[in-house]
């Protein structure tokens, strides 16, 4: 599939537009338009349905080592600043970034690609930020300039090796910028913080800086605690949340998939340290499943375990679930979820101040006058197993916690195992790339006859019909007859359940071409049959099967497919 064939259709159908587009838009920020607010809604619906209101706490689900609880939140988008600082981002969000001496442009180091080539005794660098498929273009092009050459005299352009990232090249002097014209003009990477900064109230000081979350996950860690005490949910459990981030990314591209602002669907499962490697093994099976159940089946999706040397020591498993997107060079997939094992980092930061991801244990990291160097919350964000303590406390012959805590004062965690720290497990999933994710699996293109049974090219988008932004639409086969008012309200009786479209204008076929291009399952058609018996034909966007209905029938005719 060509990814300008899906940005096309997704500005003509009304699914995406660039940002404050009449202004010329704004990079990295985007719109969804009628379908596509539909679409991205479907998806988090979905999300939040399958892993949250839907999830059955009684019983253990296939591959979870045991029943658990889920419960959700919706946090504020600014938090205290102490929150960025505890979580590591204050310190360690940070891309590397080049400029451009000549251009005055701005690139993120490790997404500038480029090429070696020779020509009239000169070797160079080319660069270029062009997609992956006009990569070799550009770079020839810029090749050509430079060395002051025609088109017909390419083959004077001796290539060395493939196209690699500006990282791998250690001669910064032979390198052409991708908006440049002479070598040597970007400057050493440096580190950007990713997070965009923002004044709180009137006065505007330092001290009044705040940030816009980068992540929905803090939100979750800082309220483990008001969760507890305001409801009787019990480890193991999750918290879900989806919400918008803020990334002020250097180089946003690739349509969606690398915005500045996004939305992030999270869950952050507390567990006991115990189990939390199974639990890692349930949610990353469970998500990679999740996805398969909603159409993105096949080659274009993989699960990928990090390396045990990718991992931070206190981990004990990540893995991403990537998408081969089109616009993503042969063989190259992106990242739509990663799922993380985080230990009780998160927690425990919040709680005793930062902690040093390199040390080992966990210690609080220091500042240059021994103290933290970011403070934590000071507040216990343990979690006390009563069920267990009451079960085991007559066979301890104790009569208070207190005394099994003051028995066993000497040991490294006195209240284990009643009181722990809890074990996270992180799927942490983006809202705005599994949306982009389907539009492109869902894009096809086959042949289907028209109104006179001519073979026509077609554009057909296969969205799971849980996803379809419109599920069904009504047509009355012409505009007469009464025909028109019965098509009517079978719109208006199908439209308390599920969200249809009523279409009268222009030939019968070229409406089912609409509805096909935007994914709607299914097309109803009141005809002259209709109106001697009430049936309607119903034709189906995939097989273009049709089959014949009863009106009265036909919310339950629909209902088990859209689903
Ligand atoms: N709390 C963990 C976390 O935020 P992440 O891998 O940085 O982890 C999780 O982000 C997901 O959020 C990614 O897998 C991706 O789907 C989405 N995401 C991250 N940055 C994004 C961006 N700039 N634009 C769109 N989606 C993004």
């Amino acid at each position: 599939m060509q990814m300008e064939k899906l940005v096309s259709l997704c500005k003509r159908r009304g699914f995406l537009f660039q940002s404050s587009e009449i202004y010329g838009g704004l990079q990295g920020f985007w719109d969804y338009g009628p379908l596509g607010v539909e679409l991205k809604r479907n998806v988090k619906d979905a999300w939040w349905r399958d892993m949250v209101n839907a999830h059955d706490e009684l019983t253990a689900p296939a591959g979870a080592p045991a029943a658990y609880e889920m419960t959700g939140l919706d946090c504020s988008i600014i938090m205290h600043p102490q929150v960025w600082k505890c979580s590591g981002h204050y310190d360690l969000f940070h891309d590397y970034m080049v400029d451009c001496r000549e251009s005055r442009k701005r690139y993120r180091h490790d997404q500038v690609r480029g090429r070696w080539v020779e020509a009239k005794d000169q070797r160079i660098f080319v660069t270029t930020m062009a997609s992956a498929e006009d990569e070799q273009d550009s770079i020839q092009a810029k090749a050509l300039k430079f060395f002051n050459l025609r088109a017909k005299h390419a083959e004077q352009l001796k290539w060395d090796g493939g196209i690699v990232t500006l990282p791998e090249v250690d001669d910064a002097s032979k390198v052409l910028g991708p908006d440049a014209k002479s070598l040597d003009t970007l400057t050493e990477p440096r580190e950007f913080n990713l997070m965009f900064k923002t004044t709180i109230g009137a006065l505007g000081g330092e001290e009044d800086t705040a940030f816009l979350r980068p992540e929905t996950a803090q939100g979750i860690f800082v309220n483990f605690k008001n969760v507890l005490d305001s409801s009787r949910i019990k480890i193991p459990f999750g918290i879900a949340q989806i919400g918008k981030s803020f990334r002020n990314e250097i180089t946003p591209r690739n349509f969606t998939f690398r915005s500045r602002e996004f939305e992030q669907m999270e869950i952050e499962f507390f567990c006991h340290p115990d189990t939390s490697h199974e639990w890692y093994q349930y949610w990353r099976d469970r998500r990679m499943k999740w996805y398969t159940d909603m159409g993105l089946a096949g080659e274009r999706l993989r699960l990928r375990e990090h390396d045990p040397d990718e991992l931070s020591h206190y981990s004990t498993g990540t893995a991403d679930i990537e998408y081969a997107f089109p616009f993503l060079p042969e063989g190259e997939f992106g990242e739509l979820e990663g799922i993380a094992h985080r230990g009780d980092f998160d927690l425990r930061s919040h709680m005793e101040g930062k902690l040093d991801e390199k040390s080992k244990p966990l210690e609080v990291q220091l500042g240059a006058d021994g103290k933290p160097k970011y403070r934590g919350s000071g507040k216990d964000l343990s979690y006390f197993d009563d069920d267990v303590w009451e079960r085991d406390k007559e066979k301890l012959g104790l009569r208070s916690f207190k005394e099994y805590v003051k028995q066993n004062k000497d040991a490294a965690q006195p209240g284990a195992p009643y009181q722990y720290i809890p074990h996270v497990i992180e799927p942490s999933a983006g809202a705005d790339r599994a949306t982009l994710a389907f539009l492109c699996e869902s894009y096809d293109e086959d042949e289907a006859p028209d109104e006179k049974g001519k073979m026509q090219t077609r554009t057909v988008m296969r969205f799971h019909p849980r996803l379809a932004p419109i599920k069904a639409a009504v047509f009355p086969l012409v505009k007469k007859d009464g025909m028109p008012d019965v098509a009517k309200q079978v719109y208006r009786d199908l439209k308390s359940h599920f969200n249809v479209f009523y279409d009268e204008k222009g030939a019968v076929g070229r409406r089912y071409r609409r509805q096909d291009e935007i994914g709607t399952p299914f097309c109803i058609t009141v005809d002259g049959q209709t109106m001697d018996d009430t049936t309607v034909t119903v034709r189906d966007r995939d097989t273009l099967e049709q089959w014949r209905i009863k009106i009265d029938d036909l919310v339950e005719d629909l209902r088990p497919r859209l689903v």
